[in-house]
């Protein structure tokens, strides 16, 4: 019998998504694929060679993106300036940590140590606190501004998909709003779970998928040169229940009642921008005036926040 072989013609689109940063997508030009009179499982190779490419490039993308730490702090502005629930996130999060003392904590994906900065005067001295990061300029800036705080804070440049300690280490593993940036989820919670002690916790924090709906329904509705897809997680409030029941017996989730109530464009607009490297001047421009113009004529935005954390015990 003639041996079949199937004519394929595979088509990348030339700008494809290659991952979120902050939730929005981040788009990246990506040549294109064709191939012709390739038997099956040769498509099949291929495919995973791109997906191989794919979380090189996720992971390249967002470590581009966290080597400013500028950007977080833009972004950390607009939360600060505008969010309607004054009684605080960093607060509200630490009103958690119900750790006894001696207790020994790794964070992961610490970006600016504000968990710390904000509760200062809360932390128990017999705790033993060990900040990363797979950022080193990020770190590098934590580290000169908890320098601050006397306290003995050890630092390291961490991947929490590879991350360097022992077995059943610690007591409480934290890994607040970074989990949804991690290209491989599975292998960052096994990962978070394998240095946690038995009996012990991980709290991770991240968005629900309304996150910043009307500011998406915005963009959604302009012709803006910006990603769209503030509320597309891989690691949300909705979703994150079944990464964590797999390696954690108690599993309970905490809502944050919050929104934002913008009143000014410039700093929604910092915003969008600290995610949307590389526009040139005229886009630049577009996007300023359409936010400028849309305060004009509004005065004010309503934002859902939509966030909370994750207790899950091992
Ligand atoms: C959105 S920021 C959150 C920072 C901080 N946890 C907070 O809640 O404000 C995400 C942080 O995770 C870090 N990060 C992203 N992917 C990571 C990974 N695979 N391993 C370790 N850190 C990562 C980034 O460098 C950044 O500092």
């Amino acid at each position: 019998m003639p041996k079949i072989t199937l004519l394929f013609f595979v088509n990348y689109f030339y700008i494809r998504e290659t991952g979120t940063v902050e939730g929005a997508e981040v788009y990246e030009p990506f040549s294109s694929y064709s191939c012709l009179g390739f038997e099956y499982k040769n498509i099949i190779k291929i495919k995973s060679i791109l997906n191989a490419v794919d979380t090189n490039i996720n992971q390249k993308l967002i470590k581009k993106q966290y080597q400013n730490p500028s950007h977080l702090n833009t972004r950390r502005n607009l939360q600060e300036r505008f969010s309607t629930n004054r009684y605080g996130w960093w607060r509200w999060i630490f009103d958690h940590f119900n750790f006894p003392p001696n207790c020994k904590i790794l964070e992961l994906g610490s970006g600016l140590g504000l968990l710390w900065l904000e509760n200062e005067k809360r932390i128990p001295k017999s705790w033993d606190i060990t900040l990363t990061d797979f950022s080193t300029p990020m770190l590098d800036k934590t580290k000169q501004d908890l320098s601050k705080i006397k306290h003995n804070f050890k630092f390291k440049i961490v991947d929490i998909q590879d991350i360097p300690y022992s077995d059943e280490e610690f007591d409480a593993v934290i890994a607040n709003h970074m989990l949804y940036l991690v290209p491989d989820i599975e292998k960052a919670i096994a990962e978070a779970a394998r240095v946690t002690k038995p009996g012990g916790i991980i709290i991770a924090s991240t968005n629900g998928s309304s996150y910043m709906k009307e500011l998406e329904d915005l963009l959604e509705k302009s012709n803006l040169p910006v990603h769209r897809g503030y509320n597309k997680y891989t690691f949300s409030l909705d979703n994150g229940k079944a990464f964590l029941v797999k390696y954690f017996s108690k599993v309970e989730v905490f809502r944050y009642e919050d929104a934002l109530l913008v009143t000014e464009a410039e700093p929604l607009v910092a915003h969008i921008l600290s995610t949307n490297e590389g526009l040139n001047e005229k886009q630049i421009k577009e996007v300023n005036s359409y936010f400028k113009q849309y305060f004009v004529e509004h005065q004010k935005l309503l934002i859902t926040k939509d966030i909370g954390l994750f207790i899950a015990q091992k």
